[in-house]
């Protein structure tokens, strides 16, 4: 199976440039952090901080997470239920980078990864795709932009869903949540050595997409 690894902190547009980028070589999408998100959720739902690794350990086996694909695109369900909407929720976003620091919540979800992306051609988004989930992947890239960059790019996303958000706040959140990452012991987010890094903080989704897609183009599919 081709498998293209596309990592990067929160907000470099991971999820919107690898959804193109499949579309565009006609195989599939894996969001890992809707995974990592609906853990979060469940957590959260259930009354346990995700920050409490005995108490999370202690529901792990009550969540079940999959996902599958409609004209909408993946979907994820925990236990049976779409949360698709409700995992991109604020606070579910800082709850994710905290569960995803435990280690039998990686272990459980990277299983779920792997397995996933030996069944078809896929690109799959993240932090630890290149150096944990995929090392051997066919293709890996590092996508960053500046803080200030992502900040701006959220904050006007934030803002034109009606939200009532602080441009220094979002950035807050963002710094915040790259600490959290990469910071984190157990396969934090790095930049490989094999990875090709790119810089999105002048370029335009299209042209993003454009110089993924060029690289891969080179060598074929
Ligand atoms: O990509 P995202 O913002 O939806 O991810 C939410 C959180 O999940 C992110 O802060 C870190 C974690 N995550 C991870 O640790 N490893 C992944 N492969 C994907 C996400």
């Amino acid at each position: 199976m081709i498998n293209i690894a596309i990592d990067g902190p929160s907000g470099a547009g991971k999820s919107t440039i690898s959804k193109l980028l499949a579309k565009r070589l006609g195989i599939a999408y894996i969001d890992t952090g809707a995974m990592y998100r609906a853990l979060a959720l469940f957590a959260l739902e259930q009354g346990v901080s995700p920050c409490d690794e005995a108490g999370v350990v202690a529901i792990l086996d009550n969540a079940r997470i999959h996902f599958n694909y409609n004209s909408l695109g993946m979907r994820i369900f925990l236990n049976d239920r779409d949360v698709s909407e409700d995992i991109r929720r604020h606070e579910v976003s800082k709850a994710a980078s905290d569960i995803s620091k435990i280690p039998a919540v990686r272990d459980r979800l990277v299983a779920l990864q792997r397995e996933s992306a030996s069944r078809a051609d896929c690109v799959l988004d993240g932090r630890d795709i290149g150096s944990n989930v995929l090392p051997h992947a066919r293709y890996k890239f590092y996508l960053t932009a500046s803080a200030e960059e992502r900040a701006s790019r959220r904050f006007k996303e934030l803002r034109e869903k009606g939200a009532d958000v602080d441009y220094d706040q979002v950035l807050k959140d963002i710094i915040d949540r790259d600490k959290n990452d990469m910071e984190r012991a157990y396969a934090p987010l790095i930049k490989t050595d094999d990875a090709v890094l790119i810089d999105s903080t002048s370029l335009t989704i299209e042209q993003t997409v454009d110089e993924i897609a060029r690289r891969i183009d080179k060598d074929g599919i």
